[in-house]
């Protein structure tokens, strides 16, 4: 059954875990995630972004969450728009069903720019005001993502590396997010605090200088009873790169989130893992080593099985990690 990210980001605190959502644009990957979670007995968080919505179109993302909702009636699935860049892409998304929309007001419209505070605190204001209004929940977004590591290329950090933002000024400041909350309220907050999206985000295993778990726990003390979002949370399995590599694919030294990072992060009020990068490393990996190992075959369902097999055993290792199995 669909349920509100409220709903189950409340169950999910009151018994201590963490929820992985993981980024869906095809059947194969709402196949994989949906299996993983019937399998481990698991409640869903299926997030679409903008890039989702273009590449599927709308109807079809609709249409694909309802069949997954259909097929596994006795799972609790949150349909979430990831990174709304206005109210107005989060009004379309709740009049399309979803159940949860995230406005990303930490950046301009363009998705690109820093906002400013008060911009930030207005835009997410009025979208909560529609939303709950129907029984949607609201994910607002504070600090800016990108890696603290001079050099490494993460999303936002052009932003930080160019100067414009110091290391400080880009992580989540505890006492403005207890300001944040109050003036908006949100139903969970993201935060910043050195992950950014997409596959490079550290040049080395990260150490508190550059993975600030510290901040969590400051935020979480201002912030107990506000459920806490971790984006940018692949942990880029060195196994599935070395698999791509192996098969003629060419991805540069580069490591993720460590699993036991997010597992502390939980420890300290998040509810919310945010993973899109290990989903789709894995289906890559698999689909390479189908392809060499069966140089004739033309089918693509040949590639893509093993390609949501892979999908599947992921989301199967992170619901169990993030003690949200047995949960559903
Ligand atoms: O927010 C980042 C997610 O990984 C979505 O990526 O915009 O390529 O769909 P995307
Ligand atoms: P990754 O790129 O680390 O998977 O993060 C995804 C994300 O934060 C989507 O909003
Ligand atoms: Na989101
Ligand atoms: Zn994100």
């Amino acid at each position: 059954a669909m349920i509100s990210l409220r709903q189950l980001l409340d169950h999910a605190a009151e018994h201590r875990y963490g929820v992985p959502a993981f980024n869906i644009n095809n059947l194969e990957q709402i196949q994989a995630i949906m299996q993983a979670a019937q399998k481990t007995c698991s409640p869903v968080i299926l997030q679409a972004s903008a890039g989702a919505r273009k590449y599927a179109g709308e109807p079809f993302l609709r249409k694909m969450v309802e069949a997954a909702a259909e097929m596994y009636p006795d799972l609790p699935i949150v349909m979430h728009q990831d990174h709304g860049a206005s109210p107005a892409v989060c009004l379309q998304s709740i009049r399309s069903g979803f159940t949860s929309v995230m406005m990303d007001g930490s950046l301009e419209e363009d998705a690109k720019t820093p906002a400013s505070y008060e911009y930030n605190v207005e835009v997410t204001r009025r979208v909560v005001e529609m939303a709950h209004s129907v029984g949607v929940s609201v994910e607002g977004e504070l600090g800016c993502l990108g890696s603290l590591e001079s050099g490494a290329a993460g999303e936002e950090d052009g932003v930080g590396a160019a100067g414009i933002l110091s290391h400080d000024q880009m992580l989540t400041d505890p006492g403005q997010a207890a300001d944040f909350v109050s003036r908006t309220g949100v139903d969970a907050l993201a935060i910043a605090i050195g992950t950014s999206h997409g596959a490079y985000k550290f040049s080395r295993q990260p150490t508190g200088d550059i993975l600030a778990i510290d901040r969590i726990k400051e935020i979480h003390a201002r912030l107990p009873d506000t459920h806490l979002v971790m984006h940018g949370s692949s942990s880029v399995p060195q196994e599935w790169l070395q698999i791509i590599r192996d098969h003629g694919g060419e991805i540069k030294e580069t490591y993720g989130v460590p699993v036991a990072e997010i597992q502390e992060g939980i420890r300290n009020g998040v509810r919310k893992i945010n993973i899109d990068t290990d989903i789709r490393l894995a289906m890559t990996g698999a689909m390479r080593r189908a392809m060499a190992k069966d140089p004739d075959e033309f089918d693509p369902r040949r590639f893509l099985k093993d390609a949501t097999a892979a999908a599947r055993d992921l989301c199967v290792d992170r619901f169990e990690a993030f003690g949200c199995a047995g949960m559903a």
